[in-house]
This record gives C-alpha cells, structure tokens and sequence, in this order.
C-alpha cells in the first residue's frame, strides 16, 4: 500500500506515434489517503439532486445508470446484512456519474473515486481540493482560446493533444495543468473521448453548427466543479486514487477495515466487453506496478476482464455491483459470471472472511447516448452483484436473467 510512487503512462496516439511520459504522480490527493472518521457533514448544494452532476462527459456514460444503482442500493438496504452504506467505491471512474448522484441524493453516506487515467485521477483530484483554482484556469481558457471558435481554438486543441509536463515542472503544477488537459479535451473532442484519434466536435473545418466550443459551457461547468469541491470539504468524498482497479480493491481493506464486509459497496463499472480497446486508451495499464506483476493485461484481448471476474469472483472482500454490456458470453463462460455465487479459495475464507455471496443478475433495459453503443438508442446493460440477494429486485426495471 503505497501512498506516492512513480508510473509512467505511455500515451500512445495510433493517428500521431506520440509517446508521453507522466511520473511523480500523486496516487492520492494528499500525501497520504484521507481517513474516514466523524461523521461526514451536509451535502448543501443546488446539484446534489440534480440530473447532471459531472463535469466531465464519458464515452460509455449512461446517466440513467446512476438512477438505476440507487434503486438497487436502496433496495438492498431492507437487508439486516446492510442497513446502510458508509462508502461507496468507484474504481472505473471516469465520469463518476454514480458516485455523484448517489451520494448526494444520501443514498450512501460516502464515496472513494479511482481511475487508472492520469489524465481522468488528476482530474478529479484537482477539481476536488482546487476547486477554485480549476475554475479560474477553465474560464481563462474559454476567454482566450475556445471562446473565439475556429482557428485559434483548434490551436489550443492542438497543444492540449500534445502536452507532456515540461522537464522542471513541479508536480503540483503539472497535476494542475494535466487537470486542465483533461477537462479541455473532455469538453471538447467528440464523445469526450480523451486519447486515441477522436478529433475536435466540429472537425477540422468548423463547418458544422455545432463547433469546438459547444461543451464548453463555462457558467454550468463552475457549478458543477464546485459541486465537486463541496463534497470533498464536506468529506463525502474522501478521496480520489490514481490506480489499476485491483489495488483499488485490494487496498479499500487495508485503508478502511473498519468498514469490511458491510459497509463498503464497489460500483465497478469496466470498459464494455464488446468495445474495449476503441474507446479507452489502455495505455494507463502501463503502470510501474503492473510490470512489476508482470500483469500486463489488455482490455481489448479480453484477458483484463478475466482477471476482473476472476478477482470479484474469489478475492474481494466487500460486496460489489458490476455494470457490463449484456454480452452472452458473460453469463455463459465459468471464466466469467456463469456461477451462481463467489468461491473464494479455503485460505482467503479463512485468513480475509471473504464471502461466497450469492451472485445476482439482472437486465436492465437504457437510453444510451449514439456514442455509447454502436449508435443505437435502447440496449440492455447487464447488471451483477452481491448485495443480499433477497432484496435485489426482479421487476419491470430488474428483468430476471433466463
Ligand atoms: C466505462 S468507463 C467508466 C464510466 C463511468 N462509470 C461514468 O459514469 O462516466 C471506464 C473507466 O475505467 C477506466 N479504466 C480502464 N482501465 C482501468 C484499470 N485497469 N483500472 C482502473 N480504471 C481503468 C477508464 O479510464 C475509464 O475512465
């Protein structure tokens, strides 16, 4: 469990051949992980029930997901196994659109962001404890760049695509201006994809009605940033990690094991099975620690996403609720989720309490915006978990899995 470690993170662009190095990164927002202690305080913000909490767009963000996982969690908490949820875990973060709505609505008292981007952890680490800050650099952004449209704003597009930090930049001022990077490229790219060959919303020629800086909507993102900010002040968010979802997981116990098995939920919400490797760059597998394993594992193979059943399956030590595109081969592989329940081996039982819940699984019919899913409106989202299986619901919404 280390608190500040070096990764590098090859930023591969397939259209360009570039190569940038990121190191020093925090894995956390201060020098050590905030603890949990006290009660968190009020959540006093005009967004926390609102419908769009994220400042960020997500390829693959379904926002009427989030509605779906508070049901489930609150369902799940009739239980006398879970009466409440002290944190919720999200170690595919991305958009984070979970765990904002769910925390601010008081469905869980608490919520832990990670993502294996440095480009998406700094991101939310600086918008979390910068908050200000952020917000100053993004309207100075707008007012200089995006706001005047064509050439110069695609100028700025450019040198955002492009930035490493510079040799001698602090790390603090690096993580602030990778923070920027993110958010700039996140407005402002197609999909909000932020690495891979996505260009500029309104191509190279501006010629469409909607340019480069239709996203770029500086009075709602503030709100939503400082959103944000008010979470982490009021500690509801405790933290945001730069990590592989394993440590994430593997970490939570040691961090928090006041909360083991019962008051932590994970919200895992991994890269598609059917689309993996087009819409992520998997380039922040590349982590020291990784090679270390020798885990140099590619979503796009499929070997990442066995290595993730394989671990909720056998190894996590908390209950969890996985979210996927309703691929047949996840129900149907034993690699995957074709059991019934966890079956972790005789020494985790014994030596970690790790459980063999019963493993439910629900479809759920979504709306899903045209970049999420092959363009297409309505598709079924495949959802798994451990919560007390007697109170997951089977409904119109939780269609049962045949
Ligand atoms: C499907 S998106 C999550 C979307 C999110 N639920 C939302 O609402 O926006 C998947 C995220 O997982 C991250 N990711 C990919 N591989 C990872 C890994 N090995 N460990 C942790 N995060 C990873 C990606 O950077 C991406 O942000």
């Amino acid at each position: 469990m280390t608190t500040v470690t070096v990764v590098e993170a090859a930023e591969t662009s397939p259209g360009r051949g570039r190569l940038a190095t990121f190191t020093a990164q925090q894995r956390q927002i201060g020098p050590t992980t905030r603890p949990i202690s006290g009660s968190p305080g009020s959540v006093d913000h005009r967004l926390a029930t609102g419908r769009y909490q994220s400042p960020l767009r997500y390829p693959g963000a379904k926002s009427g997901l989030a509605t779906v996982i508070g049901k489930l969690v609150e369902s799940a908490m009739g239980s006398a196994q879970l009466q409440r949820v002290d944190l919720l875990v999200e170690p595919f973060a991305g958009g984070a659109a979970t765990s904002l709505r769910l925390v601010g609505a008081g469905i869980v008292d608490r919520v832990l962001l990670a993502d294996a981007d440095p480009l998406v952890a700094m991101f939310w680490q600086v918008a979390a404890a910068e908050t200000e800050e952020l917000i100053d650099r993004m309207t100075d952004e707008y007012d200089r760049y995006v706001s005047h449209g064509g050439v110069v704003a695609l100028e700025r597009w450019d040198f955002w695509r492009g930035w490493t930090p510079p040799a001698g930049m602090s790390a603090d001022t690096a993580r602030r201006e990778a923070a920027m990077k993110c958010l700039f490229l996140n407005r402002t790219t197609f999909s909000g994809i932020l690495h891979g060959q996505a260009g500029p919303i309104g191509g190279r020629r501006q010629e469409s009605p909607y340019g480069i800086g239709c996203r770029f909507n500086v009075g709602g993102l503030t709100e939503r940033l400082r959103y944000v900010g008010h979470l982490y002040q009021t500690h509801r968010l405790v933290d945001v990690w730069c990590k592989d979802w394993k440590e994430t997981l593997g970490d939570v116990p040691e961090w928090y094991p006041q909360l083991i098995p019962n008051r932590v939920v994970a919200y895992l919400d991994p890269p598609y099975l059917e689309k993996s490797g087009k819409l992520y760059q998997q380039s922040f597998e590349v982590t020291a620690a990784s090679i270390a394993e020798g885990a140099y594992a590619s979503w796009s193979s499929g070997r990442a996403h066995r290595r993730l059943a394989e671990y909720v399956r056998r190894q996590i030590q908390f209950r969890w609720i996985l979210s996927y595109d309703a691929h047949p081969t996840l129900l149907s592989d034993k690699a995957f989720y074709s059991n019934s329940r966890m079956n972790p081996c005789d020494r985790d039982r014994i030596e970690f309490g790790t459980k063999c819940w019963p493993i439910s699984k629900r479809l759920v019919s979504l709306n899903y915006t045209a970049s999420a899913r092959n363009g297409r409106g309505a598709a079924n989202e495949l959802l798994l978990t451990t919560l007390p299986s007697r109170c997951v619901p089977v409904d119109d919404l939780f269609k049962p899995v045949i």
